[in-house]
């Protein structure tokens, strides 16, 4: 039942995005099993600083953090789109060291991560409090909100929200936002605007990490939409705009060739060098990040950066 509601929208949205006159596809559809796995290998890259350098400020400011976080209830934490909790992990074993009252909810679209995530916390943290939720946001934090009777703290990192072009990101966390109480706050990871060079690197790994996970976009719609994409006929093609601090991938077509996709029996014509757009990764400056805060009806409240301020994470308050 789940596999044909995803598989009909995967379907719906192929469809529409090979047919607009400038073709794309939703980055939504990186995550499946592979995607999911190539990502994890995406954040271990030399060139991909952005883990690293979240990792790097949670460790270094999670006393403030904590501080930040705690009331005299204790709190509940949060996490929209968890994955592995690599960097969570930071922040847990800190306060559990410290003795606060707090418990962790974790919510991520992919099982497997959720159900990989939950047996790592249990065997390293025992005595912590748990809810993990394989869902979407929303239907998550739904799940969530009927549990959590003190100060929320909402965990959104590793700049997702620079996946959202900055008119939906600012719809995305004003939708979030009724799922939040007086005092609740929001702890949001963005991506610093930099060199670049540095964040065109990034997209563009020399291991060819980071072109794999735009390719098992065309992979996984030969397996499931029973498309005939040969992959070796595209290239992974990132740009960067400093002047709106977008980073873009696309997929470009090496020649004039046509594509049948079973599931839609239709053929899609591409040009040679004609692009398929796959995902959009906003860089803000201080400003901008206070500017997206603002307009989703947040209140700054303070920010911790990484020593070489190429990252930043933000504490909103409602
Ligand atoms: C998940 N997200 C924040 C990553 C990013 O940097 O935009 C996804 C990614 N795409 C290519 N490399 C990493």
């Amino acid at each position: 039942m789940e596999l044909t509601t995803n598989l009909t929208t995967f379907a719906l949205d192929v469809d529409k995005g090979l047919s607009a006159p400038q073709k794309y596809l939703s980055s939504s559809f990186f995550y499946d099993e592979v995607g999911s796995i190539i990502f994890q290998q995406i954040m271990d890259l030399p060139e991909y600083y952005l883990t690293r350098c979240e990792a790097e400020i949670l460790q270094s400011h999670c006393q403030s953090l904590l501080e930040v976080f705690n009331t005299k209830a204790g709190f509940d934490l949060l996490e929209l789109g968890a994955g592995d909790g690599a960097k969570t992990t930071i922040l847990l074993e800190h306060f559990l060291k410290q003795g606060a009252d707090f418990s962790y909810g974790a919510i991520d679209i992919s099982p497997s991560a959720v159900a990989g995530l939950e047996m790592d916390l249990k065997a390293k943290f025992p005595t912590l409090c748990l809810q993990m939720i394989a869902d979407d946001y929303f239907s998550g934090l739904k799940q969530l909100q009927l549990t959590a009777k003190r100060r929320k703290v909402v965990l959104f990192m590793g700049s997702t929200v620079g996946n959202f072009k900055p008119k939906a990101a600012i719809a995305f966390l004003k939708q979030v936002r009724p799922y939040m109480n007086e005092g609740d706050l929001f702890c949001i990871g963005f991506d610093l605007k930099k060199h670049p060079k540095m964040i065109l690197d990034a997209y563009n790994d020399s291991q060819g990490v980071t072109a794999e996970f735009n390719y098992n976009l065309l992979r996984r719609m030969n397996e499931e939409l029973k498309a005939d994409f040969k992959v070796e006929q595209f290239e992974h093609a990132p740009i960067y705009h400093p002047q709106n601090g977008c980073a873009e991938s696309y997929l470009v077509s090496k020649k004039n060739q046509n594509v049948y996709i079973g599931a839609l029996d239709k053929t899609f014509s591409f040009k040679a060098w004609e692009a398929i757009h796959t995902e959009v990764s906003y860089k803000y400056s201080l400003q901008e990040m206070e500017e997206i805060g603002k307009a989703a009806g947040f209140t700054s409240q303070t920010h911790f950066l990484d020593a070489k301020r190429y990252f930043c994470n933000a504490i909103w308050s409602v």
